[in-house]
């Protein structure tokens, strides 16, 4: 049923959508508020960043370092700045790092603000919590906007990032990623199993009939 309601409304909201981001508009979580540019990722059209903003909001994140790595809008970013968090941003969107830029020198809230694809510009890093809402659909994507979106037709994307990932994921360390049920979680957990790592859904949040997981990522116990 629900396929079916999304098939019918799908093409007419896409089209008032496409008008509606052609300008910059304001995304707002609690106080702080962003910007979001045209080929930037709107957070207002999927209910993946709402939750894991609520999420962040039951966190401790004074004086945390923090990476959310693929910052679209930077919303989480801002939020976790305004929590008193140790905030890096990165992104591959040019439009979404400058308008990052703005939104934070707006609102006082310091963060360093990094164009990095995936962990490249990150080396040597170490985060208390690294927050990634990943692009999940497999599909190649066109543009740079579209990167936001679609992962590769043979989830390269989820290839290279558990690649590097390991890395990074630390005993007291908290690696959280958000997925959808309409995304392939089983074949993306399969990929972060050949490389040493597990998910762990944390929380599950079920919204207008779409149930979102938020999965802890850890380094399987055997090679800890
Ligand atoms: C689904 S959006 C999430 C944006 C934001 N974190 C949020 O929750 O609203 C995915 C973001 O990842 C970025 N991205 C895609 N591939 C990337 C890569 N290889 N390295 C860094 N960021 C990437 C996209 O440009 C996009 O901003």
């Amino acid at each position: 049923m629900r396929n079916i309601i999304k098939r019918i409304i799908h093409p007419i909201a896409k089209i008032g959508f496409k008008t509606y981001f052609s300008k910059p508009r304001k995304y707002k979580f609690e106080n702080v508020e962003a910007i979001v540019h045209p080929g930037v990722f709107p957070p207002h059209l999927t209910i993946s960043t709402k939750i894991l903003l609520n999420y962040l909001k039951t966190q401790s994140l004074k004086n945390k370092t923090l990476l959310e790595l693929g910052c679209g809008s930077g919303i989480i970013s801002l939020f976790a700045a305004y929590q008193g968090a140790i905030v890096t941003a990165s992104d591959i969107n040019p439009s979404a790092l400058q308008g990052l830029k703005v939104s934070s020198s707006k609102s006082d809230l310091h963060i360093s603000i990094r164009y990095s694809d995936l962990f490249e510009n990150l080396t040597n890093m170490r985060f208390d919590y690294i927050i990634i809402n990943p692009p999940y659909y497999p599909k190649e994507p066109k543009n740079i906007k579209e990167e936001a979106w679609f992962c590769g037709s043979n989830f390269e994307y989820f290839k290279k990032l558990f690649f590097q990932l390991p890395e990074y994921v630390k005993k007291d360390n908290c690696v959280l990623m958000i997925l959808s049920q309409d995304c392939e979680i089983k074949h993306i957990e399969s990929i972060a199993s050949k490389n040493n790592l597990s998910f762990k859904s944390i929380l599950e949040k079920k919204v207008v009939g779409e149930t979102n997981f938020i999965f802890k990522i850890s380094i399987n116990e055997e090679f800890n």
